[in-house]
C-alpha cells in the first residue's frame, strides 16, 4: 500500500493533512520516473521528496500508484504540465526575466534542481501555510537543501493578495517574472482565481505564466463527465473540493482583456501532440484540465 493517499483512491496516511492532492500529484510525478520511458519530465528529486516509507513502497511496486484506470492519465499530465512550465521558464530566461514564482508549489521540486546560477534567477514558492510547512518538513528529513536563491512566501489565495505577500517577500514588481500556478486554481473560488490573473496581467511586459484549470463537465463527453465526478469525488473526499471549472471558449478572450497578449490554450489533443506523440507505451493526458501559457 503507498501511505499517505486517501478517498476512494487510495487509503488514509498520517503525514499530509496539508493537501492530499498535493502529494498524490507528487505521487504521480515520482511513479513517472519508474514507469515510462522516455520520461517527458526528467526529476531525480520526485522520489527523495516523498516520504521514506512511501518511496520504498513505490520503488518497490511502482504500479501500486495505478490505483485507478484514470491514473496513467494523471500521471501523464502531473508530468507534462511541469515540464511545460519548466520549458515556458526557459524561453522567459532566456529572454531575460530572472524571477521565477511557482503558485501553489506543492512537492515541486524545481528549485532544488535549477539549472540556472543562484544570482541569475531568484525562486520564490508561494503555498498555504499548512502546505508548505509540510513540504519544510519533508524536504529537510530528505536531506535536500534550501537553495540561497529560494523564498518561501506563505499566502491562501482565499484570503490575501499575492501582491501582498510578493511585496514581504522581496520580489520586485517592478520587473517581469515568470508564474507556474499547476493544479491550483481549481481548488479557489472563480473570484479568486480572476483576482489573481488579473494580478498576473498587470505584470511588466515579458512576464508569462503556465497555469492550468478543470474544464467545465459539461464541455466533455459522457466518459469525461464520468471522470471529472469521480476526481471531483475523490478531492471532495480528501477536504479540497473542486470550485472553479472554465471554459476554454471564454477564458481566452478574458484573458486577453485581462491584459494578456499571447495566450496559447493547451488541450488533450496539444498536450499529446507536444509531449506524447510517437510513444509505443499509449501514454498520454485527458480530457479534464486544460493548460494556458499566457505572456504579458
Ligand atoms: C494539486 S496541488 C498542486 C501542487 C503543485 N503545484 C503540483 O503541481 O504538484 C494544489 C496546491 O494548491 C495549494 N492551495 C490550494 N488552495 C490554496 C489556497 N487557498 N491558498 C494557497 N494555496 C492553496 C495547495 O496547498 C497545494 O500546494
Amino acid at each position: 500500500m503507498i501511505p499517505g493517499t486517501r478517498g476512494p483512491l487510495g487509503t488514509a496516511g498520517p503525514d499530509f493533512m496539508a493537501s492530499p492532492t498535493a502529494q498524490r500529484m507528487a505521487l504521480h510525478r515520482a511513479a513517472h520516473q519508474l514507469l515510462d520511458h522516455p520520461k517527458v519530465l526528467d526529476d531525480p528529486l520526485a522520489l527523495e521528496v516523498l516520504d521514506p516509507e512511501t518511496a520504498a513502497s513505490l520503488k518497490a511496486d511502482p504500479r501500486q500508484s495505478e490505483t485507478s484506470p484514470l491514473s496513467p492519465k494523471l500521471r501523464a499530465y502531473a508530468a507534462a504540465r511541469s515540464r511545460l512550465a519548466e520549458d515556458q521558464l526557459h524561453r522567459a530566461v532566456a529572454a531575460g526575466v530572472n524571477q521565477y514564482v511557482i503558485l501553489g508549489a506543492g512537492l515541486d521540486t524545481f528549485a532544488y534542481r535549477s539549472p540556472y546560477p543562484p544570482d541569475s534567477l531568484g525562486i520564490f514558492e508561494v503555498d498555504h501555510p499548512d502546505t508548505q510547512a509540510w513540504k519544510r518538513k519533508r524536504l529537510a528529513l530528505a536531506g535536500i537543501a534550501i537553495p540561497p536563491q529560494l523564498t518561501f512566501v506563505t499566502l491562501d489565495f482565499q484570503r490575501q493578495t499575492l501582491a501582498e505577500g510578493l511585496a514581504a517577500a522581496g520580489h520586485d514588481a517592478g520587473r517581469p517574472s515568470f508564474f507556474a500556478w499547476l493544479g491550483v486554481t481549481p481548488y479557489l473560488t472563480p473570484d479568486a482565481v480572476r483576482r489573481t490573473l488579473a494580478f498576473l496581467a498587470g505584470r511588466p511586459a515579458g512576464s508569462g505564466v503556465v497555469f492550468d484549470y478543470a474544464v467545465s463537465p459539461e464541455l466533455l463527453d459522457a466518459t469525461g463527465q464520468a471522470v471529472f465526478a469521480a476526481l471531483g469525488d475523490w478531492t471532495r473526499q480528501a477536504g479540497e473540493p473542486w470550485l472553479a471549472v472554465f471554459d476554454p471558449d471564454k477564458l481566452v478572450p478574458e484573458l486577453h482583456a485581462l491584459g494578456f497578449g499571447q495566450v496559447k490554450d493547451l488541450g488533450q489533443a496539444e498536450m499529446n501532440q507536444r509531449y506524447f506523440a510517437h510513444r509505443a507505451d499509449g501514454l498520454g493526458v485527458g480530457t479534464l484540465y486544460h493548460t494556458i501559457v499566457a505572456w504579458v
